[in-house]
């Protein structure tokens, strides 16, 4: 026996052998299921855990596709608004048959991952020939999918039908239907349309909002009240906006058009298949000389232009300036016959430089010491003795 129960708990937590679960759906109705993340927590959870009693909350994402493609059907969208949330799969299908849906959970804390199956069997039903859309302004789609919200808000129709049968036909978020994303404020909501259907005509209450005169306030902007005793909203979020109420009655449905009559597949024979004849030759001289000669030409008259500005144009220049340059040569010319003359005159200066000009000249005894000019006297004598005659003799 113990055996037995740690096996089956073996299957729970390995995840994947978990049984697929199964929904009929009629066409036409409602259908949503909330991905519980508690369900999917006990598949991530280790058995010393479970034993333990202590359980993760972990944030969860979920990956959900038809089995085999990789996307859900048409009709069935889904929903999480926070990895701390649960996930919702909604929609309403409209043609019977099965699908096989892959739900993987994701575990963000250990980055484990575990998959439920879930089978989806829409059966053919008659649709509901009174439906109205209804929308509810203060709601967000995640809020309004849990079972209980649901029949909250089924519960108050069903007041304003005035009748019990009536069923929840659809469900979509505003933002769908080209809503705008509302500001991150408290009060502020995307809104939910909820659509309902019934066997029963609408009530007298859904009929005012046919009447004329409430569609002529609702197109001038104001604010419509839900008309005195009409209004059995119980929960303040759960009531609906009168203008955006919508009704549709499908009891008088126009007959569909007779389907397209079928063909034996197979063509009619024709007589045999005679090509067109080709196309007479085309001249293609114009079109040479529209994109090959003529832009050629421009080039050729735009290239003498530029030749043209280049040294025609500079000739001018120089001629302007020619009597500037004139002066120029003369002034040069000037120079160069001063400092002509300036050499010739320093030739001629044979006379011998005055004495107190030379360097070792003493004005005393008018002795004369050495040749100004020799290298090998240093201009400054060292001073060592001052009786001694320092200077050097030169033979
Ligand atoms: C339900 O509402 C969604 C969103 O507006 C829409 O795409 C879908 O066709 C509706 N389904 C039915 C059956 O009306």
């Amino acid at each position: 026996m113990a055996g037995y129960r740690s096996w089956i708990l073996l299957l729970t937590v390995a995840g994947w052998t978990r049984a697929e679960i199964k929904f009929n759906i009629p066409a036409g109705k409602f259908f949503s299921y909330e991905l519980m993340r508690e369900t999917f927590q006990s598949d991530f959870e280790p058995l010393s855990q479970l034993y333990l009693g202590h359980l993760y909350d972990d944030p969860m994402v979920f990956k959900c596709n038809k089995q085999h493609f990789p996307d859900l059907p048409e009709w069935l969208r889904f929903t999480q608004r926070h990895p701390y949330d649960n996930g919702f799969l909604y929609g309403t299908p409209t043609s019977p048959g099965k699908s096989v849906i892959e739900i993987y959970a994701v575990n963000k804390r250990s980055y484990e991952t575990t998959r439920q199956i879930l089978v989806l069997n829409v059966i053919a039903a008659k649709s509901l020939p009174y439906q109205a859309e209804f929308f509810i302004k203060l709601r967000e789609i995640e809020k309004v999918l849990p079972p209980a919200v649901q029949d909250e808000i089924k519960q108050d129709l069903q007041k304003l039908w005035d009748t019990e049968d009536l069923d929840i036909v659809n469900i979509s978020n505003a933002l769908d239907r080209g809503g705008r994303v509302p500001l991150p404020l408290a009060g502020h909501f995307e809104g939910v349309y909820v659509k309902a259907g019934s066997e029963q005509n609408f009530s007298a209450c859904l009929m005012r909002a046919r009447a004329p005169e409430h569609q002529l306030q609702c197109a001038a902007g104001a604010k419509v009240k839900v008309p005195g005793g009409c209004n059995f909203c119980s929960i303040p979020s759960n009531c609906i906006s009168w203008c955006s109420t919508e009704l549709f009655d499908l009891s008088q449905v126009e007959p569909s058009p007779p389907p397209p009559t079928l063909g034996s597949d197979v063509l009619e024979a024709v007589e045999e298949f005679a090509p067109p004849e080709s196309p007479e030759d085309r001249n293609f001289l114009p079109d040479y000389i529209v994109t090959v000669i003529v832009p050629l030409v421009l080039a050729l008259i735009l290239c003498l232009l530029l030749a043209f500005v280049m040294f025609g144009r500079r000739e001018g220049v120089e001629k302007r300036n020619a009597k500037t340059n004139q002066i120029q040569l003369y002034h040069h010319h000037t120079i160069l016959d001063n400092t002509d003359e300036l050499r010739t005159m320093a030739d001629h200066r044979g006379v011998p430089p005055p004495l107190s000009t030379l360097p070792m000249f003493d004005s005393r005894t008018g002795s004369r010491a050495t040749p100004a000019d020799s290298p090998r006297v240093p201009l400054i004598m060292a001073q060592h003795d001052p009786h001694v005659d320092t200077l050097p003799s030169r033979k």
